[in-house]
């Protein structure tokens, strides 16, 4: 509940028009409206009587990014007519009803180089050339399934309300001019039931069609519905799935290739935006993952297109660079951090011989951490620098943590990528915390491949599995005793005996907590088994937090009790561990019968934690 409600608020602030104090991304805009403003060239459309009521001096731009900001100027809240505007996000409706091929072999995408209104069919089928002009919009609007033009008609209205995000509504004197005068629209209704691309009656498609055109938006509206386009399908403001992210696919695609009518090479070239312009005087321009624009101005062109609309079009895609094939490369960024085991290892801390072999051994396992968005480019980058290191390394651990977004083909090839690996005697390890790849999926990887959800866990497990290669094993379920304890190195046997002596055996089973932040600092820990795990304590801001945790071998404890002062942390068992326990007094005896093994365990606890600070410094070059 929560959830949603935070969700709702996040949304309703992102409907608010972007404002603060940078603004010189609005302040761009306005100059690019006031460059155009005062150009009162072309004339409104009067092929339908009721559009010649706008006033030639309306215009304005409206962005909406995919995560929701606006930037408006100036006539944004003034209504007009969606026109054909509408096309692409019928075409759309008729994709997700039916499939890409259904609707395929009744409207084809090839650009007709001819106006909007143009008879332009497939002679022997009768196919609309591209679903962008009047025939294949109409042919669009008589897939989608209904009973009644009403039924039709509330479909379509319903749908293009989610993509705006908001209640839409008809114009009916527009809708009612348009169809008293609509006899070509009939004509060409008339030619397609010929062809049976539309089936049964004519008339109340050509009706929805009429009324789907009358639709009222402003651009601010505009700018949404193709926000939710450029959003593959998925509304900014709201959050809700409009269209399926195939369906947006196909209809950026012809959106591009003939949204224009006949100026639409000339757009490709200078504007390189896929748009879509309608005789109301919008233009909506989609920017996959990134935005989109709406221009409305109703003083059209002869090619019905808005002309200080395509003006400003052309300004944006020139001043912020954002022509669809003028992209710099984004591959170069997937590589967030790429390290070996020997600079940096799981927060594990194990005894000096295990940690001298991580360090030597450590070139085998190599660690990618990736950032952005995985798609081919990128992965092939990743795939490429693999191979560079291929021979050295037996282990690649890539860390998918910081990936933002991954399609489906690129899924696919990791999964694949993993099992060839494995095939030339590697191992690909994955680390996904947010469950890119299925259960299912992980299942089927294993033994070839493993996933984790965490990175330090796979780091952890690629230590172990180096250290078992050498024959150090670290789980192994014995007991170790007092002698193979690395800070009681180098004593002898009169002083173990006595140290032994004083020491206490005590047993923990997992999640059970052996030191609380706050306690006395009076004991010291030798760990004969299991795994300790330090934690931090949780603040206002974060649960608590796992920083380092001991294998069997390790002292713990002994910072706090050297410098008297009370824990600063938690120390938790991660398994069932059992422990030497000395208590100060008992040391304080040891000390008095045994002045140099107590020296010994000062240099030894003095030595290990220099050699843990020797290790973190390296980690943190690592990770600059
Ligand atoms: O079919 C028609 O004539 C209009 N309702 C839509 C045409 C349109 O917007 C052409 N675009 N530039």
């Amino acid at each position: 509940m929560m959830w949603l409600i935070t969700c709702l608020i996040g949304r309703c602030m992102a409907v608010a028009p972007f404002s603060s104090s940078l603004n010189s991304i609005k302040q761009l805009i306005e100059d690019i409206h006031d460059a155009h403003v005062s150009n009162n060239e072309g004339a409104i459309a009067d092929y339908i009587p009721e559009l010649t009521r706008a006033n030639p001096d309306w215009f304005g731009i409206a962005i909406t990014t995919v995560d929701g900001r606006q930037y408006l100027v100036g006539d944004t809240s003034i209504e007009f007519t969606i026109q054909s505007v509408s096309k692409p996000f019928i075409y759309g409706m008729a994709l997700d009803e039916h499939g890409p091929q259904a609707v395929r072999r009744k409207i084809d995408v090839e650009p007709s180089g001819e106006a909007f209104n143009s008879i332009s069919l497939r002679p022997t089928t009768g196919q609309p050339m591209n679903p962008m002009i009047n025939a294949g919009a109409i042919a669009s609007t008589g897939m989608i399934t209904a009973a009644s033009t009403e039924e039709r008609f509330r479909k379509i209205l319903d749908r293009f309300s989610q993509f705006a995000g908001k209640q839409l509504e008809i114009d009916e004197s527009v809708y009612r001019s348009e169809s008293e005068t609509g006899f070509r629209n009939r004509a060409i209704g008339n030619l397609m039931r010929n062809f049976n691309i539309l089936e049964g009656d004519v008339d109340p498609i050509l009706e929805a069609y009429f009324m789907q055109c009358a639709i009222l938006v402003n651009s601010q509206n505009l700018s949404v519905m193709g926000a939710t386009l450029a959003n593959g399908g998925l509304n900014p403001l709201t959050g809700e799935r409009v269209m399926s992210s195939l369906a947006v696919e196909k209809v950026i695609s012809v959106m591009s290739t003939c949204g224009m009518y006949d100026y639409s090479g000339n757009w490709a070239f200078e504007v390189g935006i896929p748009a879509k312009s309608g005789v109301g005087g919008g233009i909506v321009g989609v920017l996959p993952g990134q935005l989109s624009i709406a221009v409305f101005s109703p003083l059209l062109d002869p090619n019905f297109n808005s002309i200080r609309g395509i003006l400003c079009f052309k300004d944006l895609s020139t001043r912020f660079g954002l022509h669809l094939f003028n992209r710099p490369s984004l591959t170069d960024y997937v590589i967030r951090r790429s390290y070996t085991l020997a600079d940096f290892q799981s927060f594990l801390f194990r005894p000096k011989k295990a940690q001298e072999l991580l360090q030597r051994e450590g070139h085998r396992v190599r660690i990618f951490e990736l950032q952005g968005d995985l798609y081919f480019g990128s992965l092939e980058r990743l795939m490429y620098s693999y191979l560079q290191v291929f021979d050295q390394v037996e282990r690649a651990i890539i860390d998918l943590t910081r990936i933002g977004s991954i399609d489906e083909a690129t899924r696919k090839v990791v999964f694949r990528f993993a099992k060839e690996a494995f095939r030339k005697g590697k191992r690909i390890i994955l680390v996904d915390p947010k469950g890119i790849f299925t259960p299912g999926e992980r299942g089927s990887l294993v033994p070839m491949s493993f996933v984790y959800d965490a990175c330090d866990q796979a780091l952890e497990d690629a230590e172990e599995n180096l250290l078992a290669q050498f024959n150090i094993r670290e789980r192994d379920p014995r007991n170790i005793d007092l002698e193979q304890m690395d800070v009681l190195q180098g004593m002898d046997p009169a002083q173990l005996g006595a140290l032994k002596e004083l020491c206490e055996i005590r047993d923990y089973t997992a999640d059970q907590v052996i030191i609380n932040r706050g306690d006395n600092p009076d004991e010291l820990f030798f760990l004969s088994k299991g795994i300790v795990a330090v934690n931090l304590q949780a603040t206002a801001h974060e649960t608590a937090r796992q920083v380092s945790s001991f294998s069997p071998g390790m002292c713990f404890g002994e910072i706090g009790y050297l410098l008297q002062q009370t824990r600063s942390a938690d120390v938790v068992a991660v398994s069932s561990v059992r422990v030497f326990l000395i208590s100060r007094p008992a040391m304080v005896a040891f000390a008095r019968e045994h002045p140099e093994g107590y020296q010994l365990i000062l240099k030894n606890a003095l030595s290990a934690t220099s050699e843990r600070l020797i290790r973190a410094n390296r980690q943190v070059a690592a990770l600059k």
